[in-house]
C-alpha cells in the first residue's frame, strides 16, 4: 500500500469514518442540487428499489434496514437518501436530550453518506403542552444541524392529511413548516376518525384530500413546502353485512316497449360520483365478505393534477415497495402506470 493511502486509512480509523461503499467515491458525496419537482418515496426495505422509476425519484426515505447499495444507486441518479427520525416526545422536552438526539442522527447520516432526515413523529400532542413546543424546537434544531453539517441536506416532516388536530396531532404546523425544508402530507388513512355511520369508505377520497391542502394553505403555509403523499395501498374491511352491492341485477322498469331501462337507477351528480374511490367486494375462504378500497392510476392521477394546480412542491407515496415489480407483462404495465400517474395526466 502506498504511504499516502496508509495515511488516509489511518485517518479513517482515527475518525471512525466508514469507507465509501460505492463503486466511485464521488457517489458518497451528499446531493446538493435542488430539483423543482419533488418525487418523495418511502422505502421499507428489500430490493424492489431497483425497479423504481429513477428518472423521477428525487428523495428516498429509508424506513427499512440501511442499504448501502440503495444509497449508491440513488446518488448515481441524483436522488437524496434520508434517514427516518422518530423519538418519544417526552424524551426530547429536555433540551440536552434533544441536542444529543440530533447529534446522533447527524452522525448516523454522515457515516452512511445520507442526505438528510425525514421526521416521522405521529404522536398525539396537546396544543400548548411541553411536547408541543419541544416538537417545534426539535424540527428547527434538527434542520439547523443538518444544513450546517451536511450542506444541501433535506429535512422533512410528516403531517396528517389535515392540520386540524387529526388523530390528536395538534402541532404548531405553521412554525414547523417554516423550520424545515418540506412537509410530507400523508393524504391517506383519512377515515381514521369516522364520526358518521361506521361503514367502509375510501382511504383517501379526492375531495377530503384536497380540502386538507386548502386547510394547510389557509394557514399561509408556502405551497412549495407541501409534498402530497398518496397511498399505494388500500383498506380491506371485513363486512358485518353487505347491502345490495357487487353483482347488480336491476328491477325491470319498462320504458317505450322494453322491459328494462336505466330508470331503475337513480341519477347521481358528478360531485357524488367523484367521492367514490374504487372498491370491490370478495368472499374469503371462511365465507366472510370483505370490502376493499384502494387508489389506482386514475385516482392518483387526479390527485397529481391538483399538485400542479395548487403549486405544491411535489408528490410521494407510502410506499414504493408495494407494487408488483415482477417481470410479468401485465404487472409491469400496471406498475409503470402507478409511477407515471404521479406526474398527472
Ligand atoms: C432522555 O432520553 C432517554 C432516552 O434516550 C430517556 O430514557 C430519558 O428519560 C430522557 N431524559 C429526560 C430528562 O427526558
Ligand atoms: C316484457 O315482459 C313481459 C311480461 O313478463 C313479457 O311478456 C314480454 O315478452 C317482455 N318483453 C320483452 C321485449 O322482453
Ligand atoms: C419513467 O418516468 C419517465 C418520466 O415520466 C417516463 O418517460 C418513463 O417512461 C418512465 N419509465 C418507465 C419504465 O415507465
Amino acid at each position: 500500500m502506498p504511504r499516502f493511502l496508509l495515511f488516509f486509512s489511518a485517518i479513517l480509523v482515527v475518525c471512525g469514518t466508514n469507507p465509501c461503499p460505492c463503486e466511485r467515491p464521488e457517489l458518497c458525496l451528499p446531493i446538493r442540487a435542488q430539483r423543482d419537482f419533488e418525487v418523495f418515496v418511502f422505502d421499507v426495505g428489500g430490493k424492489t428499489w431497483k425497479s423504481y422509476n429513477w428518472t423521477i425519484v428525487t428523495t428516498v426515505a429509508t424506513f427499512g434496514k440501511y442499504d448501502a447499495d440503495l444509497m449508491c444507486f440513488a446518488h448515481f441518479h441524483g436522488a437524496r437518501v434520508v434517514l427516518k427520525g422518530d423519538v418519544p416526545l417526552s424524551y426530547i422536552v429536555d433540551r440536552d436530550n434533544r441536542t444529543a438526539w440530533i447529534a446522533e442522527k447527524v452522525q448516523l447520516a454522515k457515516s452512511q453518506f445520507m442526505d438528510g432526515i425525514n421526521i416521522d413523529i405521529e404522536q398525539a400532542v396537546d396544543k400548548g403542552s411541553p411536547e408541543y413546543y419541544a416538537l417545534t424546537d426539535l424540527v428547527k434544531e434538527t434542520t439547523e444541524a443538518f444544513h450546517r453539517e451536511i450542506p444541501g441536506s433535506q429535512v422533512s416532516f410528516d403531517v396528517a392529511w389535515s392540520p386540524k388536530c387529526i388523530d390528536k396531532r395538534c402541532y404548531d404546523y405553521v412554525t414547523i413548516a417554516e423550520s424545515c425544508d418540506l412537509l410530507f402530507v400523508m393524504s391517506y388513512d383519512e377515515q381514521s376518525q369516522i364520526t358518521g355511520d361506521c361503514i367502509a369508505m375510501a382511504n383517501a377520497p379526492l375531495p377530503q384530500t384536497l380540502n386538507g391542502y386548502d386547510e394547510y394553505l389557509n394557514l399561509k403555509i408556502d405551497s412549495k413546502k407541501l409534498v402530497m403523499g398518496v397511498p399505494w395501498y388500500g383498506y380491506d374491511y371485513p363486512c358485518l353485512s353487505l347491502s345490495q352491492k357487487g353483482i347488480c341485477s336491476i328491477p325491470k322498469v319498462p320504458f317505450r316497449g322494453v322491459n328494462c331501462s336505466d330508470a331503475a337507477g337513480t341519477q347521481k351528480p358528478y360531485k357524488w360520483i367523484m367521492k367514490q374511490a374504487p372498491y370491490f367486494n370478495y368472499k374469503d375462504q371462511e365465507g366472510q365478505i370483505h370490502q376493499v378500497w384502494y387508489d389506482d392510476p386514475q385516482s392518483i392521477c387526479s390527485k397529481a393534477n391538483s399538485v400542479t394546480s395548487k403549486g405544491l412542491r411535489g408528490i410521494g407515496m407510502w410506499n414504493g415497495n408495494i407494487l408488483d415489480y415482477s417481470d410479468e407483462p401485465v404487472a409491469r404495465q400496471q406498475t409503470a402506470m402507478m409511477w407515471n400517474a404521479l406526474l398527472g395526466c
